[in-house]
């Protein structure tokens, strides 16, 4: 076969390290699940929309789109929807960029963005970290002629780091207009510092180059589901369903996400769950001699010597866990929060592997 090298030559897809035994042996805290699970109102709606398997989908995913315009105060044609919002980072790779254009991003961000503008055979353009957050004069530095897309992470994962409004704004002014703005706000939710940046009014005001990426994996518990949308200005989004999958989000999917969307009870609870997660997670951690990065979001980033020997040692306990090695942060692990048992459970299990 002739493979394209641009892909061959991405490294291979290593799933997370998941399971030797079955599944319910492990604790899973490698993948900023909710761990309150699904709201209730997206299970019945999914039961109640099981019986409708033998449909196709939506193709236009209407109800969902409008529910979540709805939300955000915007109209139908700003909002599109994916399979996971990776699948939306795939689409706007597949739409921005050919070789020899460059996308800019930070080193040490969801790693999506890389490996789908090399597969492109763009070339991607990593920005390291300042003190674990994107380093965004640094990152407007990098943009050139060949820059098309600049993927802002906020809040960032793995790290846990959110930017500024005062500073993505002054960013924001300093990118022409003719480079994409992704920013990735999986993680909006979670946030706490009273200064971060609502972009929806410059969606609203029809700032052309702007694309805000959202899911229902994180806090709304749907990531098996696979569900992501962004809000973008009009003319973006309609260029960017021409690339889409005419089928691309299902039609459980859908019915979930318009439920989920109306349960903000559960959201709330998920909201406070994390909150209560990070400050026990933080205090812990800090009595254990460790100094966490301050978390915006439902997990938490710490430096902790040989990053994937305590991943193995807390493995070896139970707990599955992400060294960020790989992830060119060496020597920090990330710990998404479970539940109150689990992080108990978890918080003693570090603290003899640390001891030992
Ligand atoms: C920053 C960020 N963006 C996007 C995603 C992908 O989310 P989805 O499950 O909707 O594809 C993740 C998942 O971990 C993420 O951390």
């Amino acid at each position: 076969m002739r493979f394209k090298s641009e892909i061959q030559n991405l490294p291979p897809y290593k799933p997370a390290k998941l399971i030797t035994g079955p599944a319910s042996d492990l604790v899973k805290l490698s993948s900023n699940e909710n761990p309150l699970g699904p709201s209730p109102r997206a299970l019945a709606a999914l039961q109640a929309g099981v019986a409708q398997a033998h449909r196709y989908p939506d193709s236009a995913s209407v109800a969902l789109r409008q529910a979540l315009a709805d939300h955000a105060g915007l109209a139908l044609d700003n909002v599109i929807c994916s399979n996971g919002s990776d699948e939306l980072v795939l689409l706007i790779c597949l739409a921005f960029l050919a070789a020899g254009d460059e996308a800019v991003m930070a080193e040490g961000t969801f790693i999506s963005y890389k490996l789908r503008t090399l597969e492109l055979g763009a070339r991607a353009v990593c920005v390291p970290l300042r003190d674990y957050a994107h380093d965004l004069e640094a990152m407007a530095a990098a943009i050139t002629p060949s820059t098309r897309i600049v993927f802002l992470c906020n809040p960032n994962n793995p790290t846990g780091t959110a930017s500024g409004a005062a500073e993505v704004e002054a960013f924001l002014a300093r990118v022409p207009d003719d480079v994409l703005v992704v920013v990735d706000e999986a993680y909006i939710e979670f946030v706490v510092r009273p200064d971060y940046p609502d972009l929806l009014p410059a969606i609203r005001d029809g700032r052309p180059n702007l694309l805000l990426l959202r899911t229902f994996a994180k806090i709304y518990g749907l990531a098996g589901l696979r569900l992501g949308y962004a809000y973008g200005p009009r003319d973006l989004v309609a260029y960017l369903e021409r690339a889409r999958p005419t089928f691309n989000v299902n039609l459980l999917a859908q019915v979930a996400g318009v439920a989920a969307l109306a349960d903000s009870e559960h959201v709330a609870r998920s909201r406070a769950h994390a909150d209560a997660s990070r400050a026990f997670f933080l205090e812990e951690l800090r009595a254990m001699g460790l100094e966490p990065v301050p978390s915006e979001t439902n997990f938490v980033a710490v430096t902790v010597g040989d990053d994937g020997a305590v991943s193995d040692a807390l493995r070896a306990r139970g707990f599955t866990i992400t060294p960020l090695a790989g992830w060119g942060l060496p020597g920090l692990i990330r710990i998404s929060f479970g539940t109150e048992e689990q992080n108990l459970a978890f918080v003693a299990a570090l603290r003899t592997i640390l001891k030992g």
